[in-house]
């Protein structure tokens, strides 16, 4: 499908769907006898989301956010508009956010600034990949999938410009697609 846009694969399929396992794995662990409500930020966690949740021995209750940056100054200043809110009151819940990638870590210390007004009885963080290097804002990743490296990366939920989100592996986008 998009294969002569890609570089090089960096977590295949197989990889990923043991990975997700064992995260589930932990997380049941963790919570056992408690109830989950996972937060799952649109759109690039949705199918991440979908199989770590079916990884879960717990009741999971789903909820989603979608958020987009402030304009032109987001990348530093951070300021995050919510255009998709949680349904769902979180007070004394157990909360897990899911995104797909932690790059500055500014739009997710932002919703964790929110998510924490709210009064949950704990609030964590799961995400599948980590790109440490890139790091503005300090963030605890309570479970984190695979660290990669600092390189536009598509699949399994991530985009460019909102295409390759279905592809069922993480691979480097080819530079001459962003870059021509
Ligand atoms: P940040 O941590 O506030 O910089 O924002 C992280 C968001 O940027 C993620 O949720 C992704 O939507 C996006 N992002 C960061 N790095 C990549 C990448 O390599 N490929 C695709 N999206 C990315
Ligand atoms: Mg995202």
């Amino acid at each position: 499908m998009f294969e002569n846009d890609i570089e090089k694969i960096i977590v295949t399929k197989e990889q990923l769907e043991k990975r997700v396992q064992e995260l589930g794995r932990e997380i049941s662990n963790d919570y056992h006898g408690e109830e989950l409500v996972m937060i799952g930020l649109l759109t690039g966690a949705a199918p991440f989301m979908a199989d770590l949740a079916r990884a879960v021995d717990l009741p999971v209750y789903y909820e989603f956010m979608s958020v987009s940056s402030y304009g032109q100054s987001s990348t530093s200043s951070g300021n995050i508009r919510i255009l998709k809110d949680i349904q769902n009151d979180i007070a004394g819940r157990h909360v897990l956010v899911v995104e797909d990638i932690v790059d500055t870590g500014l739009t997710l210390s932002k919703i964790l600034d929110k998510l924490a007004r709210h009064n949950p009885a704990s609030l964590k963080v799961c995400a599948l990949l980590d790109k440490a290097p890139c790091r503005k804002q300090e963030i605890k990743i309570d479970y984190c999938g695979f660290t990669v490296p600092d390189e536009f990366i598509v699949g399994y939920g991530l985009d460019y410009a909102q295409k390759y989100r279905n592809l069922p592996f993480i691979g480097v986008l080819k530079k001459a697609v962003y870059a021509p």
